[in-house]
């Protein structure tokens, strides 16, 4: 665990994907959850907003599902003309949206690191984007996660016994998570398929340490419909602790 003050890098050289391909099935809509509103604005512009809002950040990229990208050009044309994103077509596993994503930025000598966040985590903070941005420019790899806080299971025979899981070093994976542009490129060569659920699986994978970064638990991930009342009661905290 990497407790990094701010220390800033350069600016802008930093290239963010936003993986937002999917198909939200446990949300549970006819549409995808990314489409639902917050504080009158989609999901994934505020996901994209504050990254667009780090001066790191030189260039979004957003994988979608081609079954979306009529609703992109009809209904959001303009958030994301505002902000600059980039679409590209995402696959069908979270980690084919990413290496869309990454074929999308090619060769681009300004970028020196990718930041992987999840568009459907609307609500990560200036401060967290910072230190795991600085925390990646000195290790190569890092990303946000906090620690687990309830008491873990393991269900030892449908759900007739159980054992408990020792907590104490166990963290909970969020994102962005954030690797130099060379280090992910040879993640995703060697990845070949094998199921993985973050980004960092495949970087440790192929052997290189990822610093993990305390971050806020405010940064939660729009999964089940009732996360979103949730995300309105931080969002409308975050708004009243940044007042002016
Ligand atoms: N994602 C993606 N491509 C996929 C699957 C997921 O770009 N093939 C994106 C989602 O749009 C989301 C992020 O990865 O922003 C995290 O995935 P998750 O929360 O699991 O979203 P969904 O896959 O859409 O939801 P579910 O698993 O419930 O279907
Ligand atoms: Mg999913």
């Amino acid at each position: 665990m990497q407790d990094n003050d701010h220390q800033s890098p350069e600016p802008g050289c930093i290239a963010a994907i936003m993986p937002a391909a999917g198909s939200g099935r446990r949300f549970g809509n006819d549409r995808n959850k990314l489409f639902s509103t917050l504080a009158g604005r989609p999901l994934w512009y505020h996901s994209a907003a504050r990254l667009a809002a780090s001066d790191q950040i030189e260039r979004i990229v957003m994988p979608i599902a081609p079954r979306d990208r009529e609703t992109f050009a009809a209904e959001y044309r303009s958030l994301i003309d505002e902000l600059g994103i980039e679409l590209v077509d995402g696959g069908s596993q979270r980690t084919d949206s990413v290496h869309a994503g990454l074929e999308a930025i090619g060769e681009d000598a300004a970028i020196k690191r990718i930041a992987v966040h999840d568009a459907a985590r609307p609500l990560v903070s200036s401060e967290d984007l910072a230190r795991v941005f600085a925390a990646a420019a000195q290790t190569g790899a890092a990303i946000l996660a906090t620690p687990v806080s309830g008491t873990l299971k393991r269900d030892l025979g449908n759900g007739a016994a159980c054992e408990t899981v020792d907590r104490r070093d166990l963290w909970i994976a969020l994102t962005p998570q954030v690797f130099s542009v060379d280090l992910l490129r040879r993640a995703y060569q060697r990845h070949r398929g094998c199921g993985a659920t973050d980004d960092a699986q495949l970087v440790e994978r192929i052997g290189h340490p990822v610093t993990l970064v305390r971050g806020s638990a405010d940064n939660i991930k729009i999964t089940h419909p009732e996360d979103l009342a949730l995300a309105a009661a931080i969002l409308a905290r975050q708004d009243s602790e940044y007042q002016p």
